[in-house]
């Protein structure tokens, strides 16, 4: 995907909201009233869906149920009898609430695709900032839940959410721009540079930050649209990515994905019980660091699939350690080989990425990207407490002498700080009202 960028970053239509005139401009005070309501059918233009249940699907249950219990709930049937979306499958059907202490998308196991914006304002005063998230607070609640926002003209396509998630985060920009320096995360700022580093401003930094991820692909392209689109006289589009991991149903139920590489890719992220000392700070936000990385993959298909599995440490089949049998068995480090030597190489990717300190661990929530042309990779996103205090000293480790590091191009990166999330019950809170109205 080619980014745009400058002030013609929006596409070139006038869009709809030039079209409907002033009706998004009194939204400001208009949406307080909407915020965390739960809108009339009339207002959606699309029916109404209620909540039936608090089955997901199974594809999806298992580590949300561990991890956020009670997050996700099925809608009633959507839409009309008559439209396409009635007798829709569970996996179409799941809501992931969007309110709560945290935001959606952070531990919500990951669906099949994503997609990332990231926005520079407009105008660098806390009133646009101010703006944006009430807009975006609204939409939210109303796209995740299976609705049309308030201005949308299609709304029939956001009926089936699919696991729809979005989670929105501030860059330090933000903060500055709202004259809120001193509330700002000592660690929102970029990651140092590393050797493997090629970087694209066109894939850095940002002052906002939108993941939506969802299991249906309309879903994410129709939700981004609306969200972008609500931003629009107010923000600059500064990137964009988009992701894709395998599909609900077609791999086991928590299955780590396998990445462009072919490599299982997420064994050695925390389990569900250690994650709550690891992501979300105590207020409910977290930080998230964002790194475009391209896959050279003519190089990486040439090599001896030895040389590609010491670089990692794992086999490639199964995602064993090289020490083991079964993807589930315990890296054995101190392991040699006959000839004397380490079984897991000195330099192997996975050596370097665990250095045996319980506070250098993250949570990595990567998609594969493919845009075409030989450009491919990995979108790797992680979320942690604090970026310097856990994953700095991993990134430091693996940028020096990673064996992997001979078929990856750092592109892009950029760091932000995902907002706590809003209160279920309180009508008059969006995201960022804690800083914003203090
Ligand atoms: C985008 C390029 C990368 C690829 C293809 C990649 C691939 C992998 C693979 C296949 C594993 C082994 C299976 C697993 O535990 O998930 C792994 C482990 C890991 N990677 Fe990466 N990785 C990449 C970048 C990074 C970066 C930038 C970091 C952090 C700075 C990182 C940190 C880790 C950690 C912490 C582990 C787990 C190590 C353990 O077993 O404790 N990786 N990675």
């Amino acid at each position: 995907m080619t980014p745009e960028k400058d002030t013609t970053r929006h596409p070139a239509d006038p869009g709809r909201r030039a079209l409907l005139g002033g009706a998004l401009s009194a939204t400001g005070g208009a949406l307080a009233g909407f915020v965390g309501g739960r809108a009339t059918a009339a207002e959606d233009g699309a029916g109404s869906a209620g909540a039936a249940g608090d089955a997901g699907p199974r594809a999806r249950l298992d580590l949300d149920e561990l991890v956020e219990p009670g997050r996700r709930r099925l809608l009633d049937l959507p839409g009309d009898a008559a439209s396409p979306e009635a007798g829709a499958s569970e996996l179409g059907r799941t809501v992931v609430d969007a309110r709560g202490r945290t935001q959606a998308g952070v531990l919500t196991s990951p669906p099949a695709h994503a997609a990332w914006v990231a926005f520079d304002l407009a105008t660098g005063d806390r009133e646009t900032l101010r703006r944006v998230m009430r807009i975006w607070t609204d939409s939210i609640d109303r796209l995740t839940a299976g609705r049309g926002t308030l201005t949308d003209t299609e709304p029939e396509l956001a009926q089936l959410p699919a696991s729809l998630t979005v989670t929105v985060g501030w860059g330090l920009g933000a903060y500055l721009a709202a004259g809120l320096d001193d509330h700002a995360p000592t660690w929102l700022a970029p990651l140092p540079p590393m050797d493997f580093d090629e970087m694209n401003p066109d894939y850095t930094d940002g002052e906002l930050v939108l993941q939506v991820c969802a299991d249906d692909l309309l879903t994410v392209r129709h939700a981004m649209r609306q969200l972008v689109e609500d931003a629009r006289d107010l923000t600059l589009l500064r990137w964009q990515m988009s992701g894709y991991r395998h599909s609900a149903g077609v791999s086991r139920p928590g299955a780590p994905m396998r990445n462009l590489f072919g490599q299982v890719d997420g064994t050695g992220n925390p389990q569900a019980e250690e994650l709550a000392d690891l992501v979300h700070r105590e207020d409910g936000s977290a930080a998230m660091v964002v790194r475009r990385v391209r896959f050279l993959m003519g190089t990486w298909e040439a090599a001896p699939q030895e040389i590609r599995e010491q670089s990692i440490g794992r086999t490639l089949r199964t995602g064993a350690p090289l020490t083991g049998e079964k993807e589930s068995d315990p890296l054995d480090l101190g392991a040699k080989g006959e000839d004397g030597k380490p079984v897991i190489h000195q330099n192997a990717h996975v050596r370097l990425a665990r250095d045996g300190n319980p506070r250098h661990r993250f949570l990595r929530r990567p998609y594969n990207y493919d845009d075409g042309a030989g450009d491919v990779g990995q979108v790797f996103v992680a979320f942690c407490q604090d970026v310097d205090e856990q994953f700095v000293p991993i990134l430091e480790r693996i940028g020096s002498s990673d064996l992997l590091n001979e078929w990856l191009v750092h592109e892009g990166s950029a760091v932000f700080h995902v907002l706590p999330g809003v209160p279920v019950d309180d009508s008059g809170a969006y995201l960022g009202s804690h800083l914003l109205e203090a």
